[in-house]
C-alpha cells in the first residue's frame, strides 16, 4: 500500500515538472502557415514509392532538413521489388449465354473542386504487390474477408473454391483478406469501399463532405504483412554481403508466400453495386447482422450464375526507392548514447495529403525547431534520426530496409516515434509501448495551452487550448502494424510510440485515393471541418513530437516507466486467462518484474550510475524478444504484441500465445507461455541490474 501511494505521488509530480528553456524555445518554431507550403508542395505531384515525383520529394526533404540547420543529411537508397500497372485493370459481367452485362469503368472523375483530380492515376487503380491475371468465373461476396467471414459462408454450404470473391474494405488488412481467399481456393479479389465503412453512412460525400464517393477507390499494398515487413525479396546487395538472406529474415522460402499469386483490383462503390446485386444465393443478412452494408440493394452471398471476368497487367520490377536520414549527433560519448529515432513515411498511394504528408510537415516543423537550437549552440545528450521513409505503402520498405542494414545506429536506441497520417481529423489517438506511456501523458500535461486537439478515446471534446492529462488506461493503445515503427518494435524491441489526429470513424473518406490531396484536407482534415485548420494540427503535433525526442533526448534520466509496462503485462496475462493454460510461471514472473520496476522508479529520484541506469531502462524492452520469432512468422520476434495473423494492423497481446489459443491449439499455447514468461524473467533480471 505505502509503496502505491508514493507512485501516485511521483506520477503527479513527473507531470508537474513544466518545459525547460529548450522545450520553450523548440515549441516556438513550429507555425500552421509554415505546414502549409511544405504541404502544398509535396502534394502538387505524385509520388508514389520509386517513381520521379518520390524522388523529387526526397530532394525537397533533404534540403528542407538542410535548410533547417540539420547539418548531417544524406540519402539512404535502397533496392527494392515493386509493381507498377501496365495498363488499367479491366472488369465486367456476363450472363450464362456469354452477353456482357456490366462493363465497369474503373475510372475516378475530375472534380472542378479538387484541383489534382484530373491525374492519370485516375484510371490506373492497382494493389501493391498483385500478380497480373486474368481469370473469369461465378462471384461470391465474403463481407469483410476475415477467417470468421469464410467460416459463416462455410456454414452455409458456400464454397468459394474456384470463385472470384468480392469483399469490402475495412476491419482487416487487405493484403490478408487476399490471402484468406487465396487460402480457400479463390481465383481472384475484387475489393470494394462499401458506403457504410467510410462513405455515405458517416455523412456528405466528397467534395460536397469528407466523406468518400461512388468513384472513389482505395489503392493499397495486398503483402501478407502479418508473416514479414519489408521487401519481400529484400533484393538490396547489402543483404547478401552482410550474409543476411528473405530466409534467414523472414523465415520463407522465396517472395511468392509473402505476397499472392491471385489477381486482386480495388474498386469503387459505384462499380461494385452492380455486381453485388445481382449475385444470387442466400441473403447475407442470415450469416449475421454485419454482412449488410450501406447500398441500397439486397446484399446476397452468391455463388453468381453469371461470370466476373477481370484482369490486372502489373508490371514487377527491382528499383531503388529514397530514404532521407536526418542526425544531430548527442554529446554523449558513443558508448553512452541512447538515440531517439522520429520517423514518417514519405511514398504516397497518390498526392497523399493526409496519409502521409500531413506527417512530413510536421517532420520539416521539428527539424525547423531542432535546427534552430542547434544553430544556436545547442547540442542533445543523445543522438537524433530524422527519418524520411520511402515504399511504406507498398509494405514498410524503407523503414525496414534501413534498420536491417544500419543495426550499428539502432543496436542502442532508445525509442522509435513514430507518425504517419498525423492529421485527417481532430480527436488525438495515441498507442505506444507501456513503458512510454507516462512519457506521452507527462509531455501533454506540459503542453496544456500550447497545442490544440480533442480527447478522441473518450469521446471527451475539450476546448481549443484547455486540455487535460490523458488517462493511460483508457486512451493509450497497443501498437499493431501497418506503419513504420514495426521493425523496431516488433524485429528489434526498441520501445515505440504512434500518434495522430483523426476522425471518430477511425479513418477517413479519401483514405487512399485520389482524392487524399490538398484541397480535400484544406476544406475537411482539421477541427469542426473548418477550412485551413488542419494545418494548426500539424503544428500542434509537430510540438508534442518534438518535445517527446527532447525528453527522450536530453533528459539525465531517460523518462521510462516499467512499472506502467508490468501493469499492462497483469492485463495481458488476465486477457489469456481461463483457457485451460498454467500461468503461475508467467504471473510469478510478472511479479518479479514490477518489484524491479518499482526499484527502478525510485532508483531514477536519486541516480547512482547514469550510464548503467540508462542503459537498463531502455534496453529492457529488447529482453522481450524471442530469437525464434512467433510461431510461423520468425521475423516478428517480439512477445508482448504483434499484428493479428489473419487480420494485420490490429495489435494482438501476448500474440503467440493468443493467436495458439484461437487455433485451438493448446499444447502450442502452453508452450507459448513459457517462452513469454522465460523473457519476462530476462527483462525483471535485467532492469534489476
Ligand atoms: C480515363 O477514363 C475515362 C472513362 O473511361 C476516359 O474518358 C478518359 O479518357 C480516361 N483518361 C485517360 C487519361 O486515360
Ligand atoms: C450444408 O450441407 C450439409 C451436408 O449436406 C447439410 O447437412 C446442412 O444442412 C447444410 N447446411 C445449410 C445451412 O444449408
Ligand atoms: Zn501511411
Amino acid at each position: 500500500m505505502a509503496s502505491k501511494s508514493v507512485f501516485a505521488l511521483l506520477a503527479i509530480l513527473k507531470l508537474g515538472l513544466g518545459l525547460n528553456t529548450i522545450e520553450t524555445e523548440f515549441i516556438a518554431v513550429p507555425s500552421g502557415s509554415s505546414a502549409r507550403s511544405s504541404l502544398q508542395f509535396i502534394t502538387s505531384q505524385d509520388h508514389v514509392a520509386g517513381l520521379p515525383g518520390d524522388f523529387v520529394m526526397a530532394d525537397y526533404l533533404s534540403s528542407a532538413f538542410k535548410d533547417a540547420g540539420i547539418e548531417s543529411v544524406e540519402t539512404f537508397e535502397l533496392d527494392v521489388l515493386l509493381n507498377y500497372p501496365s495498363s488499367p485493370p479491366t472488369l465486367k459481367v456476363s450472363n450464362p449465354d456469354g452477353q456482357v452485362t456490366f462493363a465497369a469503368t474503373l475510372s475516378k472523375d475530375v472534380l472542378p473542386e479538387d484541383s489534382t483530380s484530373d491525374t492519370p492515376w485516375r484510371n490506373t487503380t492497382f494493389h501493391g504487390y498483385a500478380p497480373s491475371g486474368s481469370v473469369s468465373a461465378p462471384a461470391v461476396f465474403a463481407n469483410y474477408g476475415r477467417p470468421s467471414d469464410f467460416n459463416d459462408l462455410e456454414a452455409a454450404n458456400i464454397s468459394v473454391e474456384g470463385k472470384i470473391v468480392l469483399v469490402r474494405y475495412g476491419q482487416c488488412f487487405r493484403g490478408l483478406k487476399v490471402m484468406n481467399a487465396q487460402n480457400r481456393g479463390a481465383v481472384g479479389v475484387l475489393v470494394y469501399s462499401d458506403p457504410q465503412d467510410d462513405g455515405f453512412e458517416y455523412g456528405k460525400c466528397y467534395p460536397e463532405g469528407p466523406w468518400r464517393s461512388a468513384s472513389s477507390v482505395q489503392r493499397g499494398s495486398v503483402q501478407f504483412n502479418s508473416i514479414c515487413a519489408g521487401d519481400p525479396m529484400r533484393a538490396d546487395k547489402r543483404y547478401e554481403e552482410m550474409g543476411e538472406s528473405l530466409t534467414s529474415l523472414c523465415g520463407v522460402k522465396d517472395y511468392t508466400s509473402l505476397i499472392p499469386s491471385i489477381p486482386s483490383i480495388p474498386i469503387s462503390y459505384g462499380d461494385a453495386q452492380p455486381i453485388l446485386s445481382q449475385l444470387g444465393g442466400v441473403a447475407a443478412e442470415a450469416l449475421g447482422d454485419d454482412w449488410v452494408g450501406a447500398l441500397p440493394i439486397t446484399y446476397t452471398t452468391g455463388p453468381s450464375t453469371s461470370i466476373v471476368s477481370m484482369s490486372t497487367d502489373n508490371e514487377f520490377k527491382v528499383t531503388s526507392i529514397p530514404n532521407v536520414i536526418g542526425k544531430i549527433p548527442g554529446s554523449l560519448p558513443a558508448s553512452d548514447d541512447h538515440p531517439v529515432l522520429l520517423g514518417n513515411h514519405r511514398d504516397a498511394w497518390v498526392f497523399g495529403a493526409a496519409d502521409p504528408n500531413s506527417g512530413t510537415a510536421s517532420l520539416i516543423e521539428v527539424a525547423k525547431g531542432l535546427g534552430s537550437l542547434v544553430q544556436s549552440g545547442w547540442q542533445p545528450k543523445h543522438t537524433i534520426y530524422l527519418l524520411s521513409w520511402s515504399g511504406e505503402e507498398y509494405g514498410l520498405l524503407g523503414s525496414t530496409g534501413w534498420a536491417e542494414l544500419n543495426f550499428d545506429a539502432i543496436s542502442s536506441a532508445s525509442a522509435y516515434i513514430n507518425v504517419d497520417t498525423v492529421v485527417s481529423g481532430d480527436e488525438l489517438t495515441v498507442s505506444a509501448t507501456p513503458a512510454l506511456t507516462s512519457l506521452w501523458e507527462g509531455v501533454m500535461a506540459d503542453l496544456d495551452g500550447h497545442v490544440l486537439f480533442k480527447n478522441g478515446p473518450s469521446g471527451n471534446v475539450l476546448d481549443a487550448n484547455v486540455n487535460a492529462p490523458i488517462n493511460a488506461d483508457d486512451a493509450i493503445g497497443t501498437l499493431g502494424s501497418g506503419s513504420d515503427y514495426t521493425v523496431f518494435l516488433d524485429h528489434f524491441g526498441i520501445a515505440s510510440l504512434d500518434f495522430e489526429f483523426n476522425s471518430p470513424a477511425g479513418t477517413y473518406g479519401v483514405y487512399h485515393s485520389i482524392y487524399d490531396s490538398f484541397d480535400w484536407i484544406d476544406n475537411y482534415g482539421g477541427i469542426d471541418g473548418e477550412k485551413g485548420s488542419s494545418f494548426e494540427l500539424m503544428a500542434s503535433a509537430a510540438k508534442m513530437w518534438g518535445v517527446l525526442a527532447l525528453r527522450l533526448a536530453d533528459s539525465d534520466v531517460l523518462p521510462f516507466d516499467h512499472v506502467k509496462q508490468a501493469e499492462a503485462l497483469v492485463k495481458y496475462s488476465a486477457a489469456v486467462d481461463g483457457n485451460g493454460l498454467d500461468l503461475s510461471e508467467l504471473n510469478s514472473n510478472i511479479d518479479a518484474y514490477m518489484k524491479a520496476a518499482q526499484g527502478v522508479a525510485e532508483e531514477m529520484n536519486s541516480p547512482g550510475d547514469l550510464k548503467d541506469l540508462n542503459f537498463r531502462l531502455s534496453m529492457t524492452e529488447r529482453s522481450f524478444l524471442n530469437a525464434d520469432g512467433l510461431p510461423g512468422r520468425s521475423w516478428m520476434k517480439h512477445v508482448l504484441q504483434a499484428p493479428g495473423f489473419y487480420l494485420g494492423y490490429a495489435a494482438m497481446a501476448f500474440p503467440g500465445v493468443q493467436q495458439a489459443v484461437d487455433d485451438g491449439d493448446l499444447d502450442l499455447a502452453q508452450q507459448q507461455v513459457a517462452v513469454v514468461a522465460e523473457c519476462v524473467d530476462k527483462a525483471a533480471t535485467f532492469l534489476k541490474g
